[in-house]
């Protein structure tokens, strides 16, 4: 292919976040390729493989509407063919939050937008910030192994009512989708609280888990407070930016958001 090759690399059952990805890579290249595999590898046992919603006719008249150029579906069989035992780990910044939370999620992760990546050759590949540790993965191995492309992250999309928008929300009953409300909200009082003056991660955390607590269909997972290039969790004010995140479970159904704040004017 001749001219600049922007990817989006999807799981499919795609909606207006996956679209705006999409958007701004046709902005900014000549050519389009989106790629929807469900990767068996980034999901553990017990996790949702099997019902992970899937609607290819769907998302290809998304995407053709969309004007994409190529859109790519591998099977698992052709990512992941016998004998396969190669694999991409990111150490440092794959260890907390939704890595501690999903053990060997990231690194199948990294291992398939590696392929990916090798498969497509792009000269941009396209991600959302509402996975904010996927994005630190992927950039993070993109500087270790020479990738010879620029990942470009895209603001989070998010419903009327702010709820980050993700394919598990079809998962969500009525009652859940009301509830599930409490995630954006308690981002945006931690952050009305910081530019108010509140700095201690500690106070920060907590602002988020007690805005949780206060929806009785949430059960909380983790909020964090982090260094937003390392990831690392922060227990003194500093003015480095940060990253606010939080995962919370409503029913069987998980939920991540997160927020960056830049550091308070000097
Ligand atoms: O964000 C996703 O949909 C997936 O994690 C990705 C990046 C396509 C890798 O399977």
């Amino acid at each position: 292919m001749t001219g600049r090759v922007g990817l989006v690399p999807t799981m499919g059952a795609l909606h207006a976040g996956h679209l705006a990805l999409v958007a701004a890579a046709r902005a900014a290249n000549d050519h389009v390729i989106v790629t929807i595999f469900v990767n068996p590898t980034q999901f553990a046992a017990n996790e949702d493989l099997a019902k992970y919603p899937r609607d290819l006719p769907h998302d290809l008249e998304l995407l053709r509407s969309a004007g994409v150029d190529v859109v790519f579906t591998p099977t698992p069989d052709l990512m992941y063919p016998a004998g396969f035992q190669t694999w991409v780990d990111v150490i440092e910044v794959a260890k907390g939050l939704e890595g501690a939370r999903r053990p060997g999620h990231f690194r199948g992760v990294a291992t398939v937008v590696a392929k990916l990546f090798n498969l497509t050759q792009p000269d941009e590949a396209y991600f959302g910030q509402k996975d904010a540790q996927q994005v630190a993965v992927i950039q993070r191995m993109v500087r270790d192994m020479n990738f010879p492309l620029r990942v470009v992250v895209c603001p989070t999309v998010r419903e009327a009512d702010g709820l980050a928008m993700s394919s598990r929300n079809v998962y969500l009953t009525p009652e859940q989708r009301a509830a599930a409300v409490a995630v954006p909200k308690a981002l945006r009082a931690a952050a009305a609280a910081y530019a108010a003056g509140t700095r201690h991660p500690k106070d920060l955390r907590e602002i988020m888990m007690s805005e949780v607590e206060n929806e009785p269909a949430a059960a909380l997972e983790y909020v964090s407070v982090a260094a937003a290039d390392s990831l690392v969790e922060l227990e003194l004010p500093t003015d480095v930016p940060l990253l606010l995140s939080l995962s919370v479970r409503f029913g069987t159904t998980h939920l991540i958001d997160n927020q960056i704040l830049p550091p308070p004017e000097p």
